[in-house]
This record gives structure tokens, sequence and C-alpha cells, in this order.
């Protein structure tokens, strides 16, 4: 009856946050593309509250080709696409945004490329001829231009398009590839080519960047901040992880506002300077908090209910820092091991080093 092989060659991984709407028009466009090609297309989707799952669901109640990942309580572009090129068992996998943009026409062509020797499609918005003006604000194409020349400085190969969401790869190498993952942020195809262990062998494959239909995009300040996180991981190795770089520059930061607070509380007649630092103290903790929650633990970020615990957490876990700094400090300086400088800073970096283990581990449950 029917012609197919029971192998899956190509899974289609589509992460979406909020795309409710544009589940159903995916799965159409898929099976108009993919026809003659044994596909199936997993949705990974951050339990989004419009409801993008049901979609999925009720779809797959009548196509086993559909599938879906709820994942609860985490939120990130990379890691959603992770988990669903994790979950697939076919020989190629293809990402794809949920949002209609990239133009799924181009799927036989990118897998045609890749089973003809490269190692990995890429789906490029093409550079020439008002491209910009069709997907693209003015000011989002110049900050994406910008972006790509730095990825560049970083890439063992030239490519065209390295902050492009839509590419086709084997499975087995995204598997081989996945433990090195920075998985921060959106760039995921170029985590992968400046994870992978040597230079990948890369096709690229043009198409028209379509605007948006149904839905707004996701992409903000901090998802720019995590991109600059993410080279910054890369160029160092992976030595030092980005979310110890953001802890550390929130913490800075918060040095600032502590110091802001103490000049302006000590503007106010008759305060005490006791009061005053702890004043400070409180309201730098908790623009730590908020900072660290918005950008250093965006992908497990605490909302409502959990907030007020956090933050309380927060502020015990910086208390006992404190305690030890200056315990520590005062120890160097009565052995005379240091003289007050150094062991200022030693006291400040162990809190530091602490307040950043215990938060990652406590505080936001990251991994
Ligand atoms: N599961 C999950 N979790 N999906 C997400 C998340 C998330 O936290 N954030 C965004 N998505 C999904 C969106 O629903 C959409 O399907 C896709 O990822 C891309 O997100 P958009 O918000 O539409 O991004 P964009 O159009 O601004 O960004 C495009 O251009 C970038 C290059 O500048 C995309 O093509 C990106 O992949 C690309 O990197
Ligand atoms: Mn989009």
């Amino acid at each position: 009856m029917t012609e197919e092989p029971n192998t899956t060659e190509l899974t289609v991984v589509v992460p979406c946050y909020n795309e409710a709407a544009n589940v159903a028009p995916m799965v159409q466009r898929l099976e108009a593309a993919l026809r003659g090609i044994a596909w199936e297309v997993v949705f990974v989707d951050d339990d989004s509250p419009d409801g993008t799952i049901r979609e999925v669901r009720a779809i797959a109640a009548h196509d086993p080709r559909v599938r879906g990942i709820r994942r609860i309580g985490r939120r990130g572009l990379a890691s959603a696409v992770t988990e669903g090129v994790l979950s697939s068992s076919a020989v190629h996998v293809a990402v794809i945004d949920g949002d209609l943009q990239h133009d799924e026409t181009i799927l036989p062509a990118m897998l045609a490329a890749v089973q003809g020797g490269a190692e990995v499609a890429v789906g490029s918005r093409h550079t020439e001829g008002g491209e910009a003006g069709s997907g693209f604000s003015a000011s989002r194409a110049k900050v994406s231009d910008a972006g790509t020349r730095m990825a560049a400085l970083l890439l063992p190969t030239p490519v065209g398009d390295p902050m492009s969401g839509f590419f086709l790869m084997r499975q087995s190498l995204f598997e081989a590839i996945a433990p090195n993952l920075s998985s921060r942020g959106f760039k995921i195809l170029l985590d992968l080519l400046l994870s992978a262990k040597r230079p990948l062998r890369v096709a690229e494959v043009p198409y028209r960047f379509r605007p948006r239909v149904a839905g707004e995009s996701k992409l903000d300040a901090a998802v720019l901040l995590e991109f600059l996180g993410l080279l910054l991981d890369k160029a160092l190795g992976g030595w030092l992880p980005w979310r110890f770089i953001s802890f550390a520059a929130v913490g800075l930061i918060g040095v600032g506002v502590h110091l802001a607070v103490l000049g302006l509380a000590s503007r106010v007649p008759g305060m005490q300077f006791e009061v005053a630092q702890w004043m400070a103290t409180l309201v730098a903790m908790t623009a730590n908090f908020l900072l660290n929650n918005r950008i250093t633990y965006r992908d497990s970020r605490l909302k409502g209910r959990r907030l007020l615990p956090g933050l309380l957490l927060f502020y015990l876990v910086c208390g006992i820092g404190a305690v030890a700094n200056v315990g520590i400090a005062g120890l160097l300086v009565r052995e005379n091991l240091a003289g007050w400088g150094l062991a200022g800073a030693a006291g400040a970096l162990l809190t530091g080093v602490w307040n950043y283990a215990v938060s990652s581990t406590l505080v936001w449950r990251s991994r």
C-alpha cells in the first residue's frame, strides 16, 4: 500500500513558544514539502501559555508522524532544539522555526546536500536584493550583521549565515557534538560549529526569510547578552563558564548600586552609617537577584509565587557568604598571612564563588 520505508529518514525539530496558530499550517507545509521522504516532526514547546502543545497533541492524535515534547519550568531555544534532536532516532535531523519564517520547501535540497557529502546544510537568508525588508526590521538587521561579523572571527571556516536557526545534519553528528554544546540562548547552529572538534563541511542553501504572520518574536536585549556570552564561552575554550562571568558582572553592578545607595543615604540628615550600609546592602542584593534572574539564570527564571522564596533564599546565601568573607579575611590578617588589600580580595573572591555555586544549585537549580 505504502512505498515508505519503515525507518525515519528525517526528523524535523520545531522549537516553539506561543506558536499555537502556526502548528497546523506547519504540519501541512511539511507534508507538502516532504513528499516521498519518510519524515516525522517533533514540536518542542516550553509549556507555552497559549496552549501550543494542545494543538500538537490534537494533530498527533490522528497523525503518527507528529510528536510533541512539553518542557516544564524551562526556557530556551537552543536547549529546546537539543532535546528535540536527542529524542530522534532518524538518520537526519532538521531544525526549523515554528513561526513559518523559514522556507520549508528547501528542506529536500538541504537533505540532498547532506546526502551528497556536506556535514551541515544551512538555510541561508540571501544577502542580496532587499531581503532585509522582508522579515527583518532595519535595526535588527544591523545587530544581526554585527553579530555575524563577531562570530566569523571565531569560526574555523567561513559561513554566510552562522546565526541561522534553519539547518539539517545527520542525527549522529549532532549527538556526538551535543555534550560539548553550550546550549545557551538562541544560536544553536553557531554553538554546533564552534563546539565541533574539527571544522565541519557546510553547504548553504539560500532562501527568503518570510515575515511573521502570527505570534511575536521572542528576541530581546537579554537574548543579545546571551549571544555575547556564547561567544565569550567559546573564545575562552569553556574554562570559565559564561554563567559565572555573568554572575560576576552582575556582582560588579551590585557594588555600583551599593555605593550609589550609600551616597544618596549619606545626604539624608541624621542618617547613621550602619543603617545606610544595611539599606545599601539590601537594595544591592535585591538588584543582583533580579538581574541574575533575568540574565544569568534566564533559562530557569523564577516567576510568580516562586519569586519571593527565591529572593529570601538568595539573601540567606549571600548573608552566609558575607560572614565567610569577613571570617576568612580576618583570619588572614590576624595570622599575618596577608595585608588588608589581599585579605579583602581573597575574602571577596571566596564569597563570589560561594554565592555562585550555592545560587546555581539551590536558588535557581540549574544544571
Ligand atoms: N521551545 C522554545 N523555547 N522555543 C522558543 C523559545 C524558547 O524559549 N524562544 C523562541 N522559540 C521559538 C519560537 O517560537 C520560534 O519558533 C523560534 O524559536 C524562533 O524564535 P523567534 O522569536 O521567532 O525568533 P526570531 O524570528 O526573532 O529569530 C530568527 O532569527 C534568528 C537570527 O537572527 C530565528 O530564525 C532564529 O532561529 C535565528 O537565530
Ligand atoms: Mn521568528
